[in-house]
C-alpha cells in the first residue's frame, strides 16, 4: 500500500517528535504493508515549510531506514494550507510544495468556514499545472453540512484523499458517515493515514484497506490504496478510475401534479 500523507520528519510540525519516532512509525508502517510513504509536513501560519531542508532530513531518515532493515519509499510532500501566501508561492513554484516535485499536491481546508471564492484559488493553481487532491473532506464540518459544495468540486476534477481512521470511525460518527457515504459512491480516490504518532494518529493502512475490500470491492480498495496513490507517488495519469455515482445525475424530475399544483401550495 501506498500513503500519500503522513507527517513523518520530525521535529517541524505536531507529527513526529523526533528521529527515533519517525524510524519507529515507518516500521510500524512497513509492518501493516505500506511499502511507500510521502512526508507531508504542514505548510502552514504555524508551521513554516523549507523544501530545501525536509529533502536533507528525509535523505538523513533513508538513510537511518536502510541501517535498520526496514524497507519503506520515502517520497516528499507538503499537506498544503490554502492561505493567499502559499497559493501565491505555488502558483510560481508548484514543485516546492508537490508531491515528489512532480504534479500532485495535497490541500487542507481551515477546520471552520471556507471561503466563498475558493473556487477561483483552485482554478489558479491548475492553471500552474497542478492536480488538486483534497484531504479528508470527511473530517471537514463545513462539507458535512453542505456536500453540495464537495460534489461541485468533484465535478470540476477534484481528487479525494479520506482518511485510514475515517473508515474505521476512529474520528467521529460524521467523519465516519461522511466517509462511507463518499466510498459508497465512489468518489474517494486515495485512502492515506495522515499519521502524526504512534498511538492516537498510527500510520496504518490495513484495517481500513480490509474494510474497504469487503463492503465495496477488493477492486477499489486495490485502486484507492495501491494503484492511485502509487500513480501520485510517480507522478504518472490517475489510472482508469471506477465509475462516480451520484456525481453527474440530474435531479429528480418532480412529477406532473406536483408541478401543477405545487405552485401555489405553501
Ligand atoms: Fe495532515
Amino acid at each position: 500500500m501506498v500513503d500519500i500523507h503522513h507527517h513523518l520528519l520530525p521535529g517541524l510540525d505536531d507529527g513526529s517528535t523526533n528521529l527515533e519516532t519517525s524510524i519507529a512509525m515507518a516500521r510500524m508502517a512497513a509492518e501493516d504493508g505500506i511499502t511507500h510513504i510521502v512526508a507531508t509536513p504542514h505548510a502552514n501560519h504555524r508551521y513554516p515549510f523549507d523544501r530545501a531542508h525536509n529533502d536533507e532530513m528525509l535523505q538523513t531518515l533513508r538513510e537511518a531506514l536502510v541501517r535498520e532493515g526496514i524497507s519503506i519509499t520515502l517520497g516528499s510532500g507538503c499537506d498544503f494550507h490554502l492561505s493567499y501566501d502559499n497559493i501565491q508561492d505555488a502558483r510560481v513554484h508548484p514543485q516546492r510544495y508537490s508531491i515528489n516535485r512532480k504534479q500532485y499536491l495535497l490541500i487542507e481546508l481551515p477546520d471552520h468556514g471556507i471561503a466563498p471564492q475558493i473556487e477561483d484559488s483552485f482554478y489558479e493553481l491548475r492553471l500552474a499545472g497542478i492536480t488538486l487532491i483534497l484531504t479528508h473532506p470527511e473530517r471537514n464540518p463545513t462539507l458535512q453540512n453542505n456536500p453540495e459544495r464537495l460534489k461541485l468540486w468533484v465535478q470540476q476534477g477534484m481528487l479525494l484523499q479520506v482518511t485510514t481512521s475515517s473508515v474505521l470511525g476512529q474520528m467521529g460518527t460524521a467523519a465516519e458517515k461522511m466517509a462511507h457515504k463518499l466510498l459508497s459512491d465512489r468518489w474517494v480516490h486515495f485512502l492515506a493515514t495522515d499519521a502524526h504518532n504512534l498511538t492516537r494518529r498510527p500510520p496504518k493502512m490495513r484495517a481500513a484497506f480490509d474494510m474497504v475490500s469487503s463492503r465495496y470491492g477488493a477492486a477499489y480498495a486495490q485502486s484507492i490504496c495501491v494503484d492511485n496513490p502509487l500513480a501520485a507517488f510517480e507522478g504518472r495519469e490517475m489510472p482508469p478510475l471506477e465509475e462516480p455515482r451520484h456525481l453527474f445525475e440530474p435531479e429528480a424530475r418532480p412529477s406532473f401534479l406536483k408541478r401543477l399544483f405545487g405552485a401555489t401550495s405553501h
